[in-house]
Parts: structure tokens; sequence; C-alpha cells
């Protein structure tokens, strides 16, 4: 992480430091203006400042010499103080100034983000901690497609807050805790009566057991009754139910463990259970608010415009999700000190959440509105869907398991690359990692472009194709660029220090620019929680480099050549051809 000294900002945050002078000598009465910067069409500048209409709808009849929002845009423009990162403004339509930004600028900055390293260019949140509340999987069922995007999306999340200067409390809010669990330890103990010296994997299929469980449950009031009666035993201590219990959570814990290690993603785990102590505590000071009240036996918060209320004790007296979340919010800011709170889920939960924050407002814990913090957000996300476009099952019509899915990806890609004949060049450990890296990438990728709102369908040709908006695309992409550099035989450190970089071409710029933009894009993922917004600027970026090298190639092979010939550096050859080539085609980043 860098330190806050380091941190530049994004290019945009440099330009509104700029406007943000010349707003205050252009209306010295109107401080609290903020610069209205945005990226602009690229046929009139690289970004726009649109401050000038609001300002004249505030100015105007106030006795201003100005007469209009152009002449007011007009202004801002003339005061705008002298920078070498601006190479020329214009005006557009109601006062929009537009600014194109100098090569030299970007090709200076591109050089000092080489050098001191991208995360000098991070974006500043206005948060300093986060929790993001995903994967969360419910402990003796399967993981299944649902989490997995809740996993993927969480953590893509959690990274680029963490890339932010963000502190990120990664948390999986397992569901290992509750009613099943009677059922489920009652179901055991008969099947096992010694549970203690039965092995992990006699047990192992807690799946099926539960399933199991929950149908005698339902069949036999017996059994029904015991179920209940372990309940309470569990949730009042008892040793022999506490010791079943942490032996099925370490079992499941193993089984996605495994997952987590195979995706690389990090998470630190607060299940249900962990909040169980301090739900009382929490609903009294609901209650002494006022907010909590009796309903047909329950207790629960009324919110305004719901159908049903917000149930925090049920009629039997339990706990439910809604008190842990409750209890869960209330920890995460009083005891973790989160400014941001961040819950993955499917929009199923929406409404789940919705009263969840509802109620941390009328309590006074979170402020009203969305804008301000401490916040919380649900990030939902929509279904997967199977190539018939109905909910992704097995054909067995189970739910698909997320093993099943990665170690398809996988064998899909290490059949393709034995088929490419890499079984004869690699040996066999780099051929199973770079199966690994392509196949689950891909899963990972195809899920994170779309807008997570949206429903996708799950195909395995579609993503791993090597061509196209895919994982593979961009690793392709990534691993050409990688070649192009080891076959230039240059030291590459030493060219970030030494070599300098020289934008002529529109092609370079366009690149360059790109690259400088990419503090800004993860800013706004993280603002409006989107990861397609980074997935989109990664396939504009092989794109931007396609055409690049495409159109500059030529210049790129004669520098290789002057290079390799004479042992200079590309600035210093004089031969007229190179001089011919490097007008038409303008200078390279790699040589
Ligand atoms: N275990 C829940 C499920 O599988 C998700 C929990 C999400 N997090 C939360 N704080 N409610 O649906």
């Amino acid at each position: 992480m860098a330190s806050d000294e380091e941190v530049v900002g994004t290019v945009k945050d440099q330009l509104a430091k700029l406007f943000e002078e010349s707003l205050r000598v252009t209306v010295p009465d109107q401080t609290d203006t903020d610069p209205l910067i945005a990226a602009c069409n690229p046929r009139f500048g690289d970004y726009q400042c649109n401050n000038a209409m609001s300002l004249w709808t505030k100015i105007k009849g106030t006795g201003s010499a100005f007469t209009g929002p152009q002449p007011v845009g007009q202004a801002i423009m003339t005061n705008l103080p002298r920078s070498e990162m601006i190479e020329s403004c214009s005006i557009a339509g109601p006062g929009f100034v537009n600014v194109k930004l100098s090569r030299q600028w970007i090709a200076k900055s591109i050089q000092k983000m080489l050098i001191k390293g991208i995360e000098t260019w991070s974006p500043k949140l206005r948060v300093k901690r986060a929790v993001v509340d995903f994967s969360s999987p419910n402990i003796a069922k399967e993981m299944h497609v649902g989490h997995l995007r809740s996993t993927i999306i969480g953590d893509t999340l959690a990274r680029m807050l963490e890339f932010s200067n963000v502190e990120v409390l990664r948390r999986n809010h397992v569901g290992d805790w509750g009613t099943q669990f009677g059922m489920l330890i009652e179901f055991l103990f008969e099947k096992f009566p010694n549970m203690e010296v039965v092995s992990d994997q006699a047990i192992g299929d807690l799946e099926a057991f539960y399933k199991a469980s929950k149908q005698r449950f339902d069949s036999d009031p017996g059994f029904k009754e015991r179920a209940q009666q372990a309940v309470v035993s569990l949730q009042g201590g008892q040793e022999k139910y506490r010791k079943a219990w942490s032996q099925i959570c370490e079992i499941s814990r193993k089984g996605y463990e495994k997952v987590y290690q195979r995706l690389g993603i990090v998470l630190e785990e607060k299940g249900e259970s962990f909040y169980n102590p301090y739900i009382p505590g929490v609903l009294e000071e609901l209650a002494k608010k006022g907010l909590i009240e009796e309903s047909e036996g329950a207790r629960v918060i009324f919110i305004e415009g719901k159908k049903y209320p917000f149930i925090v004790v049920k009629s039997d007296g339990g706990f439910n999700y809604a008190s842990t979340d409750l209890t869960a919010l209330w920890y995460r800011l009083n005891e973790e000190k989160a400014e941001w709170m961040i819950y993955v889920t499917d929009v199923g939960q929406r409404e789940h959440f919705e009263m969840l924050f509802t109620a941390a407002k009328r309590a006074g814990w979170l402020p009203p509105g969305d804008n301000s913090y401490p916040k919380a957000n649900h990030v939902g996300f929509g279904l997967v869907l199977g190539e018939d476009g109905k909910r992704f099952r097995t054909r067995s019509t189970e739910v698909v398991k997320l093993v099943d899915l990665l170690d398809e990806a996988k064998s899909r890609c290490k059949a393709a690359l034995v088929e490419r004949g890499k079984a004869e060049q690699w040996t066999e450990e780099e051929l199973e990692q770079t199966a690994e890296a392509v196949g689950y990438g891909a899963v990972k990728y195809a899920d994170l472009k779309n807008n997570r709102l949206t429903n996708y369908t799950f195909n395995f040709d579609q993503m791993l194709n090597d061509q196209g908006n895919t994982a593979v695309y961009l690793l392709y992409a990534h691993a050409r660029i990688c070649s192009i550099i080891r076959k230039s035989g240059k030291d590459v450190e030493e060219l970030k220090k030494t070599g300098a970089l020289v934008l002529e071409h529109p092609n370079e710029r366009a690149l360059g620019l790109h690259l400088l933009q990419f503090a800004e894009i993860v800013e706004e993922a993280c603002t409006n929680l989107l990861p397609n917004v980074l997935c989109e600027y990664l396939y504009n970026l092989s794109g931007h480099f396609t055409t690049f090298y495409t159109n500059c190639q030529l210049r790129i092979m004669v520098n290789l050549v002057v290079n390799v010939l004479w042992g200079q550096r590309r600035r210093q050859a004089d031969s007229c051809c190179v001089k011919r080539l490097q007008r038409s085609c303008g200078n390279a980043f790699i040589y």
C-alpha cells in the first residue's frame, strides 16, 4: 500500500485541482463549488469541466457581469492556471471547457508511474476501513454457483478497495448457527452414537446427512421433538453438542477452504455464531430506542413501505438471520470501526438488507440518506443461467457444485493445451499451473465482466474462447506483451529508469492516456461497486495495445535492428530511413 504522501491521485483529481483554482478566481463568492470533471468525447479533447451551466444558474440575477453560461465557461478557461498538464483548451456548447492533455505530460506521468509503482496512482477514497462480507456459505451445505458469484465479486471489490488504500476486513459470514443444527446433530448422534471417535471422512458427506435429517424432521414427530431439544442443548452450551457442532463446522470449513485456495482468495471467518453472544445487548439498545414492538408473539421492527415487519426475535423466542445481521452491523461499526459495510449476496436478499439498513438508520447507527459515511451497501447479483436460459443445474437437476465447475474449467484448458502440443514442451507442473490460471481465470472473468445485476449464462465454450472479451484473450495479450519484451533483449527495469518515453503516434498517445486512467477507473468501480467497469477497462486496454502494436510495429522492428547494429538508443539513431519511418509511425513504448 502506498503511503498517503506518495499517492498522486487520479488524472481527474489533478485536473480538478487546476479547475478549483480557476473557479475560485472566476466566481470568488461561490467557494463551495466542486469542479465537475468528466472524460469527454475524444473528438473534443480528453476531459471536460462542466461547471459553467450550474454556476450560471446560481449567479444569474445576482448582478453578476456574466451574460450567460458561455462567458462563464470562457472565464473558467482563461483563469485556468498554467500547467504542463494541459496542451490546449476549447469551449463547447453551453460553456463546457474541453481539455486536451499534453503528450509530454502523459509520457512523463507514465514514466513516473513505472518507476514509483502503480500504487502511487491509486485513488484516495473517503473511507479508511471497510468490511466486505462475501462468500458466506452455509455449514453442512455444498457451496453452489451463487456462492461462487459472491466469492468472486466480493474478492474483486476487496482487492479494488485495497488498491485504493482502504483497509479491508474480508468477512466470511458463514451460516453456522440456527435450528437446523439440532436436526443434523440429532441425526448424526443416531447414526454414530460415538461421534467423537468417528472420523471426519465417515461423516464427510454432510449435505446428504443434512437432507436426510430434514426428511426425518418433517416426517417423524418424535425426531422433531428431539431435534428441538438438541437446539436447546447446543445453545445452552452442553459440551457433547458443542463438540459435535464444532466437528461439523470443521468438516465444512475444510471443504470451502479448498475452493478459496484454488481461487487464491483470502477471507476471515466470523460466522453467525460469533455474533450470537452480542444479540441480547444489541436488541436491548434497539428496544430502549423504541424501535422494537410485539407482533403476533414475535418481536419486530416495522419498516415503512414494507409489507412485512423485520422479525428480530421469533415467536419461540429464538434469534434469526435478522437479529444476527443487526448485531453484526453494530459490531462492525462499533467494535471494528468500519466506515463502509458491503454485503455481497444474490438479489433475492435485497429486501432483507433494505430492512436491515433502514433499521440501522432509525437506530441512528447510520446517517440518513446514502451519500455520507458510515454507510452500508448491498451488492446484489443476478442468477447464473444454463444454456436453456433456466437456472443453472446439472442433468440430475441438482444445484451445480462449485468444485465440479472448477474441475471442468481446468480439465478443458488442459486438454486444449495438450492439443496444441504443450505436453511435449512443458513439464507436468507447468501444464497444471497454466490450466489452473486460465481455467479459473476464465470462470472469474466471465462472471465479473457483466453488470452484476444481470443474470448471466454459464457457457464453458464462450468463456474459454481465446478471442473476444474473455480472460483467455486478456491473458494471451499479457503473455504476448511479455514475450515482446523478452525478445527485445532489453532490461526492462533499466529501461523504466533511463528510457525517455516519447508519444508521437496517436495510437501511442491513446495507449498512454488509457494507462494513466487506471486509477480513476478503479475509483469509479469502487464507488459504484461495479467490477465490470474494471473488466471493460482491461479489455479496452488490450485493444489499445493491439492497435498500437499493429500500427507502430514497423517502428519497433527498426528500433530493434538499429539497436542491435549500432548499439545505440533510438534517440541517437540518425539513419534517414529511421527518420522517415519515425515520421510515419511515431515512437514506440517498447524499443
Ligand atoms: N449465508 C448466507 C447465504 O448463503 C449469506 C450471508 C450473507 N451475509 C450476511 N451478513 N447476511 O445465503
